[in-house]
């Protein structure tokens, strides 16, 4: 009897609870004013030699039971197309500045160790053309990063000419043996990876000189590559604030400044992890609000890193020809336990989401700078997109930030004004509410609002100008818990539900629940 009191009364206090009164936001949209590009290579994928990101992830092998087309996932296919994958940087990452070519074509492949991760053994089965078919079948663009650590100008040329030339060399005959006659389409390339470190623990200068000489000598030969398509080639740039990082950006880009004909480039790397302590990382599962806002709080140093290092390229190429690319971002948590900690093996929460598009929008915001960006890693590593297990697949919460934001790629930024408020807990201040605006390549204006708030709900009045808005609609994301993460028993606990605008006094209202991530369409 006195249970049933108990539980009688719990519930009447939960239904007489206040609820806290959602905060109230007005975002000011002139969709007159455009702004610069956003880039479709933002939203671009990395996948390198680690763990299962490639073997399980993509590659299974034609004889394998799991549903494959000439040995790649076809579940992972389907779900890689639906988010319009523009690029995948590949094969690393550290494993890049290690890798041979040769050992991954032609019938007999070589097999190595991986001493970066986890020392196992590589197999060099998924080499240039299994990458490739999948570059094909999900329908996005390689971005092959060149081995500058261990390599040399030479090997890496004829891995250039290996895949994209014409004519009738050996090389390119060579490919044709090995089932490939056209040539391939390579539309980026990484002139080696954090070379400073992992990558051959280089001095800027260094670097400088041995980029330069891979600048020139590694050539693209594709016919349909040389007006237009031309491939755009990434020199290594900072991986942080301090100040060797500062240095590294000037010495550069100062060269930049002075190149001459026989040398180029295109894009300059960033690397930025959210981290909290290399040593002590914090679990990607089961964590409490300290570390929600936490990790969020240091995700946002994005911006101040961009804005540093913008500043510097500013300053030696005012015109802004050298893009920003940011190709490896993302939640770094601690391993899962049991798991191998060189596999980097982590779960994915609706705090990842948040993160997700926390960072899209400050990639968004600095678009006439930032072309580029790579979250780390697509499959089954660190904030990943997709896991699998075996036969098994889910998709992410990371993944459906990814798939909301489709109609951002290649669309024109459009400014947005707001008073974020604040939300705050223990030590951390945090902006409550996040957005960004851009109009698609159809015309359309989307509108993407990320209530960072754990708790409280935000009303947010639309206040457009420059367009007759009528209403709007999309879906936003939310889950039950901030830690919520979707697993292969329950793949549907953090998904998008569509929501809309009501419309009030003229004015279009969207109700956005706590900790959501939001993509509308204005209709007209
Ligand atoms: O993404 C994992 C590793 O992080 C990459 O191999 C390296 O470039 C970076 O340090």
């Amino acid at each position: 009897m006195r249970a049933f009191f108990v539980v009688v009364t719990l519930i009447v206090m939960a239904i007489a609870a206040p609820r806290m009164a959602a905060q109230k936001v007005e975002l000011s949209i002139d969709a007159s004013k455009p702004g610069a590009k956003i880039d479709r290579n933002l939203f671009g994928q990395f996948a390198e030699h680690l763990g299962h990101g490639i073997y399980d992830g993509i590659w299974v092998g034609s004889d394998s039971t799991i549903p494959n087309t000439r040995g790649i996932r076809n579940d992972v296919v389907a779900a890689l197309k639906a988010i319009h994958v523009p690029n995948v940087r590949w094969p690393g990452g550290c494993f890049a500045d290690g890798y041979h070519w040769r050992d991954g074509i032609g019938p007999q492949r070589v097999v190595r160790l991986n001493p970066d991760w986890g020392g196992v053994i590589e197999p060099s089965t998924f080499g240039t053309h299994e990458f490739m078919n999948f570059i094909d079948q999900i329908g996005s663009e390689a971005y092959v990063s060149v081995n500058l650590g261990s390599g040399s100008p030479q090997e890496a040329a004829d891995w250039l000419e290996y895949m994209t030339a014409a004519q009738a060399t050996t090389l390119e005959k060579e490919r044709a043996t090995n089932g490939h006659p056209a040539p391939y389409k390579v539309a980026l390339l990484g002139l080696g990876n954090e070379s400073w470190d992992c990558g051959g623990n280089m001095t800027p200068d260094y670097y400088l000189d041995r980029m330069k000489s891979f600048s020139h000598f590694v050539r693209n030969y594709n016919p349909a590559q040389m007006e237009k398509d031309q491939m755009l080639k990434i020199a290594v740039g900072p991986g942080g604030s301090e100040q060797r990082w500062t240095d590294w950006t000037e010495t550069v880009m100062k060269a930049y400044q002075q190149h001459t004909w026989s040398w180029d480039i295109n894009g300059l790397s960033l690397h930025s992890y959210t981290v909290g302590d290399w040593v002590n990382k914090s679990s990607s599962v089961d964590f409490g609000e300290t570390e929600y806002a936490k990790v969020l709080e240091l995700t946002l140093e994005m911006d101040g890193l961009i804005s540093k290092h913008s500043a510097i390229m500013d300053k030696y190429d005012p015109q802004k020809k050298v893009a920003l690319v940011v190709d490896e971002w993302g939640g770094w948590y601690a391993p899962l336990p049991g798991s191998n900690p060189g596999f980097l093996v982590q779960q994915n929460s609706m705090r990842d989401a948040v993160l997700a598009a926390l960072n899209l929008n400050i990639f968004g915001r600095h678009a006439d700078r930032v072309r580029g960006a790579n979250i780390a890693q697509m499959i089954n590593v660190l904030q990943a997109v997709i896991l699998t297990d075996h036969e098994k697949m889910v998709l992410t919460p990371t993944y459906y930030v990814y798939k909301m934001y489709v109609p951002f790629q290649d669309s024109t930024f459009v400014p947005v004004t707001f008073d974020a408020g604040s939300y705050k807990h223990g030590d951390f201040t945090l902006p409550r509410v996040d957005a960004m605006a851009a109009k698609s390549k159809d015309g359309k204006l989307w509108v993407e609002i990320t209530n960072v708030d754990p708790h409280q709900a935000a009303e947010v009045e639309l206040k457009l100008t420059g367009i007759n808005a009528k209403s709007a609609s999309g879906e936003t994301l939310t889950a039950p818990k901030m830690d919520s993460v979707n697993t292969f028993e329950t793949p549907n606990t953090v998904v998008p539900k569509p929501i809309s605008a009501r419309t009030q006094g003229g004015k279009l209202i969207l109700q956005l629940e706590p900790k959501s991530v939001t993509v509308v369409s204005v209709e007209q």
